[in-house]
């Protein structure tokens, strides 16, 4: 891993301990904690919701339902790679059951604690648990899961390839992989290099393309999207000021690109950022199976 990834991954997982411990910052697809619940049920989730602890989906973090385009069956064991506060483990224990096993893999500690204490509030800790680890380097023996899972998470590693082959190592022959997450087909050079709207899930995403040309490459197959969402102007909109237009963040833009990428000032201009990049992100879910 190059310093300036280290540096990337530091970010991240700072961006993500705010988000889940200071009322009132944005998460990934920009939205603020009272829209979050607006957020996760356009994101595909249905009436299980209701049965799970509320902290559970409050601190939802994703960009869709993986679960709904599985076939998780009892028995099953299902790994969650960057699992936050633990949402879809606990949807994937109602289908595992408890002669399945559920396993979360995240590297930040505050998201690790808090997806402990909903699995034990949801009473799941005898076959749920969450490992600290990172999704480049899985803290699991090769050949042992049915079902990888991950909701808007493989877009913020600096390492994809690194995350695919982790995929292909511990699925076992015939197992699976459904994941939601971002893709970006091309980006104004300055989204790029913000780190706020890489941490919101945008600036590191890669095309569908290449999504699907590095799954192949790892050795998987059956590589295919199931569902995609692509965002319009008004939504990146949204997106884009809700991650660049605070102050202390445009700061930091103006400060790590230099100012003359960011117009001198450290301004941006947000309606057209979102004007140029309409049609260009969205959201899919992706399914893969190792032969
Ligand atoms: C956008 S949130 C998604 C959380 C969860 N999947 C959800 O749907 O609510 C990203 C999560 O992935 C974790 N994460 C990001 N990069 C990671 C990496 N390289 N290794 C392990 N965890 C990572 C973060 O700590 C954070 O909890």
């Amino acid at each position: 891993m190059t310093t300036r990834e280290a540096e990337i991954r530091r970010h991240v997982s700072e961006s993500y301990t705010k988000a889940v411990t200071t009322p009132g910052s944005s998460c990934c697809g920009g939205m603020q904690p009272a829209q979050k619940g607006v957020a996760v049920k356009s994101a595909g989730y249905g009436p299980e919701l209701g049965e799970l602890p509320p902290d559970a989906v409050e601190n939802s973090f994703g960009c869709g339902n993986p679960l709904a385009f599985s076939e998780v069956r009892e028995g099953d064991t299902v790994v969650d790679l960057g699992s936050g506060a633990g949402i879809d483990l606990l949807i994937a224990a109602k289908r595992t059951g408890p002669t399945g096993r559920v396993i979360g893999v995240d590297m930040t500690d505050a998201m690790i604690d808090r997806a402990r204490a909903n699995i034990a509030a949801a009473g799941l800790a005898a076959f749920v648990e969450v490992r600290q680890g990172y999704i480049e380097a899985l803290p699991l023996e090769s050949g042992t899961v049915d079902w990888v899972i991950s909701n808007c998470v493989i877009n913020l590693s600096p390492e994809k390839e690194k995350v695919f082959a982790e995929i292909a190592r511990v699925l076992r022959p015939g197992g699976r992989m459904l994941v939601s997450d971002i893709v970006v087909e091309s980006l104004p050079e300055e989204l790029r290099r913000n780190q706020a709207l890489y941490n919101s899930c945008i600036a590191g995403a890669i095309s569908e393309a290449d999504y699907l040309a590095g799954l192949r490459r790892a050795g998987l197959t059956d590589v295919q999207v199931r569902s995609r969402h692509v965002y319009d102007e008004m939504q990146l909109e949204s997106l884009i000021e809700s991650e660049i237009v605070d102050p202390a963040e445009k700061k930091r833009a103006g400060g790590c690109c230099g100012p003359s990428c960011c117009g001198g000032s450290g301004d941006v201009d947000v309606a057209r950022l979102a004007r140029r990049s309409a049609g260009q992100v969205a959201s899919i879910s992706v399914h893969a199976r190792k032969a």
